[in-house]
């Protein structure tokens, strides 16, 4: 019994693992990015502790990426209220 769900947890895995690497080999441009950022204080809606910096690059803009419970934020590296918020956070 165990084994059949070992099996199947390592079949569900090495999948995921082939997504992502063809993912990342074909369409490495296709990776939803931020394109604008907001400067507006956003800090209410931020959920989670950890955020990500995105380095700027056509049509992708430099970015602090924070989650919401809507998706992900789109943030003002220069912003205030980012870097306010970012100094208490893990980037991942
Ligand atoms: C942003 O808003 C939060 C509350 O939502 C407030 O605590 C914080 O001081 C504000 N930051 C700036 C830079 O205005
Ligand atoms: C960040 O953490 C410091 C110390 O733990 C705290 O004084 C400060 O208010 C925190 N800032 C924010 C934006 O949560």
């Amino acid at each position: 019994m165990s084994v059949k769900i070992h099996t199947i947890a390592l079949l569900l895995l090495s999948l995921y693992l082939c997504w992502q690497l063809s993912a990342a080999r074909h369409a490495p441009r296709r990776r939803p990015c931020c394109v604008q950022v907001t400067s507006r204080n956003m800090s209410a809606d931020v959920v989670g502790q950890t955020y990500r910096e995105q380095p700027a690059g056509s049509p992708c803009v430099k970015a602090i990426i924070f989650h919401t419970n809507d998706g992900p934020l789109c943030a003002d590296p220069k912003a205030q209220w980012v870097k306010d918020l970012a100094a208490n956070m893990t980037k991942v």
